[in-house]
């Protein structure tokens, strides 16, 4: 068992926009992995400011949902750029969520939303309609597979884009538990690897993979 999140000891990590506006995104000292930024969320958010990811989509008033969230850096710079936004993470994390939304609100056009949402577990009505997922660093233990492909699944209409970005490690088995993720992926989703160059120029790494994902069509 890891500590309790103390949103009384945080510190913060400024992630500038390219237009040099910052989001300011609180992290706690002590709490379970999702109570800092990883790295694998700084290269998704700026993913969403880059040239590629702009020319297929347009994020203003688009229902966008983050899973996985911990800080919720993903989903509110998906905000900062207009989209209507629910981070979501298991529910000791939406204190943590909430104080995000509440210290960068100024830069968000719709109010954003912090719900838990475990995966696997049956969502509510109020994750119907969903435009975009996020998942920044969330393929890492093996029991969580299956219930985040559902989850995944779940989210997912015909039109709906995922983009999941991930760090690939080479500790324990976790080579083994991206291997099975993607496999279990592709029997749902086509999936597409955005190659470096499309990527934030600066923000991008030879081992963090951004994946965008959509439902496979039957022909
Ligand atoms: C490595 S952290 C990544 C956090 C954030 N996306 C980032 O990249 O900075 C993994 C996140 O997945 C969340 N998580 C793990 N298992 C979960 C589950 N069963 N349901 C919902 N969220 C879960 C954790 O609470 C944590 O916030």
């Amino acid at each position: 068992m890891s500590a309790p999140m103390n949103l009384e000891k945080v510190f913060v990590r400024e992630v500038q926009r390219n237009d040099s506006e910052i989001l300011q995104i609180n992290q706690c000292e002590v709490g379970d992995v999702g109570c800092v930024v990883w790295d694998a969320a700084i290269v998704l958010a700026k993913y969403l400011e880059s040239h590629d990811f702009h020319r297929g989509n347009d994020l203003v008033d688009k229902a966008v949902v983050e899973i996985g969230a911990g800080t919720g850096v993903v989903g509110l710079m998906a905000a900062s750029y207009g989209a209507m936004v629910t981070i979501t993470d298991l529910e000791e994390f939406v204190p943590l969520m909430q104080l995000n939304i509440d210290t960068n609100k100024h830069l968000c056009r719709h109010p954003v939303q912090a719900k838990e949402l475990k995966w696997g577990s049956e969502l509510k009505r109020e994750f119907s309609h969903v435009d975009i997922v996020l998942v920044a660093d969330c393929i890492y233990y093996e029991e969580s597979l299956e219930p985040l492909l559902k989850t995944l699944d779940d989210l997912c209409g015909n039109d709906t884009c995922i983009y999941c970005c991930y760090e690939e490690r080479t500790t324990d088995n976790k080579p083994e538990l991206q291997r099975k993720f993607l496999h279990m992926v592709e029997k749902i989703f086509s999936v597409e690897k955005i190659p470096l160059h499309r990527q934030d120029e600066q923000f991008c790494s030879e081992d963090i993979h951004i994946l965008k994902m959509t439902r496979l069509r039957l022909s």
